[in-house]
């Protein structure tokens, strides 16, 4: 008996540990407004720099590092960003290169070591709210690189607040236990059979720009099920979509020039438009990419095996329908959404404000639909904001759900189900 009273609490331990894997699904909480925090040129003359630290740069922004690690409006990679879990919030590292809030003293390998196997200078195990799981693949030549230019920047005195968890969550030791069981400390291995922009493409995806840590549901343990790898989950009550080349289920019929389009401008036209969580992808990180790299992402992702999971994506209608009754829900889009979006949904001034044929007005259950009336969405991209206001203090639950049964069936020919509980769960 007493060796499955072991067991049994081992399992508890991981699993609990597991959980703190949410705290990945809370990072935009904080980012919510419409500041976005930028990454700032390594500091010298681009003349004279050295190589590696323009590459890190580079690296930097492929590896998204400053949207976890820079505050709107604070100094870069500063830290201080706060993870809301429901049992508590975590605060991110201070990375600048301060001696004694930030990482100075940490040399070559301390850096190398915190990416590769997810623990700090001393050794303690990180919260895997730092997606380590997809920087272990990373070469040390480039998280070296990513070093160096973390340090060519400015050393920022300031000590991230110190972590609000409760008992067992604030045993890192736990931690520990989940990395040995769930952690592959693995590096990047191209696949023989696959070109050059394919292999570039798997490393941008999996270990530079961890799309997985958003798009790969989770198994029971919180941990990516490779298995199953781009077939969506949910994060923080968005859906991030099944990205597979499946047709129905995932992007497998955008053309090439759709995803190039979505991840450097942050819109496709009929396709989607980059919001919430996806929108600090595109906005501090994806458009950055040079076309070739670009070219590589879109390569690979058009070639990552088909699955389905999630419902099936029902197909556009052409134009806007014409809804029989639209009620309640007609009315308040005529009122507060038509100014912008135009009545056929073409949107006015801006290409960005199209919703004939987006995935989220053709989702019956309009998850990532209802997080956008009622939180709203800025992307910043190619300098200039595009900027959708929050309409959640300003409806009712069922004013919301009317409106988004309105859009649903207007924009995407379906028919929306949505009722004034089903918002309120979601708010
Ligand atoms: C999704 C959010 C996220 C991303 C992206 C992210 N980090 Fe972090 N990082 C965190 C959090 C949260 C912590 C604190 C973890 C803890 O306290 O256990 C952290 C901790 C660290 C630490 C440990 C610092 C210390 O003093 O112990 C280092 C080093 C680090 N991150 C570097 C990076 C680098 C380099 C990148 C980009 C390649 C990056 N991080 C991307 C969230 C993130
Ligand atoms: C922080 C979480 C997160 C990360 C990391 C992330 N995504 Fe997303 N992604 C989302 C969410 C949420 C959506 C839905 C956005 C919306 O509804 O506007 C999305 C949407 C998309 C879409 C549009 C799908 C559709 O059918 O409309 C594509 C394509 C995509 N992501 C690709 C990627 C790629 C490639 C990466 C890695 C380079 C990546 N994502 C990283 C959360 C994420
Ligand atoms: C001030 C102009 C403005 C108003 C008013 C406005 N929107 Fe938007 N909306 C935008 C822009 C710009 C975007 C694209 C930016 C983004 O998604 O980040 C957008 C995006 C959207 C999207 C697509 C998001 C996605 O990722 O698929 C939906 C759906 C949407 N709006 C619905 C509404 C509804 C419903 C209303 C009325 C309650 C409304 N909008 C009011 C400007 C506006």
């Amino acid at each position: 008996m007493k060796i499955w009273r072991i067991v049994g609490v081992v399992v508890g331990v991981v699993v609990l540990a597991g959980v703190l894997f949410t705290a990945y699904a809370l990072i935009t909480v904080t980012h919510g407004g419409n500041e976005q925090a930028q990454q700032p040129a390594a500091a010298g003359d681009p003349a004279d720099l050295p190589a590696q630290m323009a590459r890190g740069e580079y690296l930097a922004r492929a590896a998204d590092c400053a949207a976890c690690h820079t505050t709107p409006g604070g100094r870069p990679f500063a830290g201080g960003v706060a993870f809301k879990l429901p049992f508590g919030t975590i605060y991110s590292s201070n990375i600048t290169p301060d001696k004694e809030t930030g990482i100075g003293d940490w040399s070559d390998d301390d850096f190398v070591r915190a990416l590769h196997a997810g623990v700090d200078k001393e050794g303690r195990p990180l919260y895997p709210a730092f997606p380590y799981t997809s920087y272990t693949a990373l070469s040390r030549d480039d998280i070296v690189a990513i070093k160096a230019y973390l340090f060519s920047l400015p050393a920022v005195h300031q000590a991230p607040p110190p972590n609000e968890l409760s008992f067992p969550y604030n045993q890192r030791w736990a931690l520990g236990l989940w990395s040995a069981v769930f952690l592959k400390k693995e590096r990047f291995q191209p696949e023989s059979g696959k070109s050059e922009a394919w292999n570039r493409g798997a490393y941008l995806a999996t270990a530079l720009g961890h799309c997985g840590e958003c798009h790969t549901p989770r198994n029971v343990a919180f941990a990516m099920d490779e298995s199953r790898a781009f077939a969506g989950s949910e994060l923080q009550g968005w859906k991030a979509y099944n990205i597979t080349s499946d047709k129905e289920h995932g992007i497998g019929d955008w053309s090439e020039q759709d995803l190039v389009d979505y991840f450097s401008k942050g819109h496709a036209a009929g396709r989607g438009t980059a919001s919430g969580p996806m929108s600090e992808v595109v906005g501090y990180s994806l458009q950055y990419l040079t076309p070739s790299d670009l070219t590589a992402l879109v390569t690979y992702l058009r070639d990552v095996k088909p699955q389905r999971g999630g419902e099936p994506v029902p197909p556009a209608p052409v134009a806007a329908q014409v809804a029989a009754a639209g009620g309640l829900g007609e009315q308040l889009f005529v009122g507060a959404c038509a100014g912008c979006h135009l009545d056929s949904g073409q949107g006015r001034q801006t290409d960005y404000a199209m919703l004939v044929g987006l995935r989220s007005v053709r989702d019956p259950r309009a998850t990532n639909l209802t997080q956008i009336i009622i939180n709203g969405s800025s992307l910043h991209v190619g300098g200039q904001e595009v900027f959708m206001p929050s309409f959640g203090d300003a409806y009712s639950d069922a004013e919301i759900a009317a409106l988004s049964n309105y859009v649903t069936s207007h924009f995407g020919g379906q028919q929306g189900t949505l009722s004034a509980d089903d918002v309120a769960r979601r708010r």
